[in-house]
């Protein structure tokens, strides 16, 4: 009994804090006439598992009430959505996996959510190499499905993330071999303002399929992506190394030789270098998942140190299935808690790398008293054969061209139990990012580029793709969103103005 009353007080409080605006009421009202068993609304179990399938507690709470959940199961059923949406002005939303930790991304207050906790199509073309992705698919899903025919998609690591970085840019295991996720996105079918659903790709609407590739939920909804899948051989080198305050003299240089040996001239390799500090502990520690694509017992010598230096815990192994490391490399990293991420593209540089870790952890001590306090940082490289890669496949709008050396991409994120602790440490950490940001740029270090999937809400991400990338998408958003649906009726990141 005493178990069941924060539930039921839960409950109470979504119904309450949940008052759409008149026209809200009316668009979930709309929506429920032609689908009355996919709209969920505030009370009812459906509403309440959607509302719980966001990885940061500042997408939904206190003021992020959507006036209901809309889950469909078919295209069509978006398509029609989405043409009344825009016939009546609905403010509206998309939930791909619900880990960007953006408060408007991917809901909003009292307009309607879609979300695609229905869209799960995971279908393997083994001869054409191209897996079929609904958009509410779990990275974890996608793996396991590819796993059984020893080929792999590009994607992220963590097996609850969800599609959403097919559309930003897209850090993965494939990355120094096959470049960034949305440059693997062969076909995006796309469903317009107007509700007209079309498949763009190389061949038809080219436009709009490169617009896609970073540039988000700007132009429409995207309900199946066609990625491209590789060959990889039965067994390959994966696992996730643990690494205490010991081995923190040694990280930025194993990370700084990742980036300019490792991940440019031994491509099958992949590490994710990042380290914490935990606020419970008062100590600094390190999660670091690894991959190797290769079948041999032993990590090649590009990857050696990373095992040398005093490491805590290591399940580097022999495995045939990428879906179970996803699941090692999530552990951890489960909903509910406030989090703000916010990032920063450098050049490779072994001085400074030192220098950001330093003032992180200085940073970070300061709030080492408030409960559930973290602070991850990592240091990811985007190699210039990567942007190669994206030219070959038709080019994106990331703006990254041109880059003679690898870049890192900073990733700073700071965490709270509690949503009512987080204004001062969300604004502190806006302001060490910034101020990181004046001195990059002021040792000729800082790159334009923010990286979508891991940017702050007031972060300019478009605008940092430059002005010939912004001028293109401004021409796309035009000519497939005349009226502008997508820029003043979702959240989210959008294009300037
Ligand atoms: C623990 C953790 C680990 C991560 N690891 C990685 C990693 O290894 N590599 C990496 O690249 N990134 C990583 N990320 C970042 C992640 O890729 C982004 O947060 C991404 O946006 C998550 O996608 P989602 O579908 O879960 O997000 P959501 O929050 O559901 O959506 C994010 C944005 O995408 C838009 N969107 C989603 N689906 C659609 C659609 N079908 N049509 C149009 N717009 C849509 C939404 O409107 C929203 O703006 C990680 C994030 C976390 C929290
Ligand atoms: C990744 O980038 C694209 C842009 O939003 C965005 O649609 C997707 O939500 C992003 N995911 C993350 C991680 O931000
Ligand atoms: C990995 O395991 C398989 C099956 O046990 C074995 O055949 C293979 O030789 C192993 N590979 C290496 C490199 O140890
Ligand atoms: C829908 O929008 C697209 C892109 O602007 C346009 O080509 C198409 O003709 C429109 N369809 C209808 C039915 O208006």
């Amino acid at each position: 009994m005493r178990q069941s009353l924060p539930l039921l007080t839960l409950v109470t409080a979504a119904v309450v804090s949940a008052r759409p605006s008149a026209r809200a009421a009316d668009c979930c009202a709309l929506l429920s006439a032609i689908y009355p068993d996919k709209v969920a609304y505030p009370g009812t179990t459906a509403y309440s598992e959607e509302s719980g399938n966001y990885w940061s507690s500042t997408c939904t709470v206190p003021a992020l009430t959507p006036g209901c959940y809309f889950i469909p199961d078919e295209v069509s059923e978006v398509s029609t959505a989405v043409k009344l949406f825009t016939d009546n002005e609905c403010k509206f939303s998309i939930r791909g996996g619900g880990h960007h930790s953006t408060p408007a991304a991917a809901n909003n207050d009292g307009g309607v959510t879609i979300a695609f906790s229905h869209f799960k199509q995971r279908d393997v073309d083994p001869v054409n190499n191209i897996v079929h992705v609904g958009p509410g698919n779990r990275l974890w899903e996608v793996y396991s499905a590819t796993d059984p025919y020893d080929k792999v998609a590009v994607l992220g690591r963590y097996a609850q993330v969800g599609t959403g970085l097919l559309l930003g840019a897209g850090l993965s295991y494939l990355n120094n071999p096959e470049g960034l996720s949305v440059d693997s996105v062969v076909a995006h079918e796309v469903v317009l303002a107007n509700g007209t659903v079309v498949v763009a790709s190389a061949n038809s609407h080219p436009d709009l399929h490169k617009a896609l590739k970073g540039g988000g939920d700007n132009f429409g909804v995207v309900t199946r992506y066609d990625l491209k899948i590789f060959d990889r051989p039965h067994n390959v080198l994966g696992g996730l190394v643990t690494y205490g305050e010991e081995a923190m003299p040694f990280y930025d240089d194993l990370t700084y030789d990742y980036h300019v040996n490792a991940a440019v001239n031994d491509k099958e390799t992949h590490i994710l270098p990042q380290w914490a500090f935990n606020g419970a502990t008062g100590k600094r520690e390190s999660f670091t998942p690894c991959y190797y694509g290769k079948d041999q017992p032993n990590l090649p010598p590009s990857l050696q140190p990373w095992v040398e230096v005093p490491w805590v815990h290591n399940t580097i192994r022999n495995t045939t299935e990428l879906a179970p490391l996803a699941f090692e490399n999530f552990d951890g990293y489960s909903n509910g808690d406030a989090q703000q991420q916010r990032t920063i593209t450098i050049f490779a540089d072994r001085e400074f790398f030192h220098e950001v870790s330093e003032r992180w952890y200085q940073f970070s001590q300061r709030f080492a008293n408030i409960e559930g306090f973290y602070a991850l940082h990592c240091k990811m490289p985007i190699t210039p054969f990567m942007i190669e890669k994206g030219l070959q496949a038709g080019g994106n709008v990331l703006g990254l061209e041109g880059i003679d050396r690898p870049i890192s991409i900073l990733y700073f994120g700071v965490t709270t139990k509690n949503l009512a602790d987080s204004d001062p440490v969300f604004a502190a950490h806006e302001q060490f990012v910034e101020e990181l940001r004046s001195v990059a740029a002021s040792r000729g270090l800082l790159h334009r580029y923010i990286m979508w999937n891991y940017s702050g809400f007031n972060q300019q991400v478009i605008g940092s793709y430059g002005d010939a990338n912004v001028a293109f998408m401004k021409d796309v958003s035009r000519r497939y969103d005349p009226t502008g649906v997508f820029q003043r009726l979702v959240g989210g990141q959008k294009l300037p103005q």
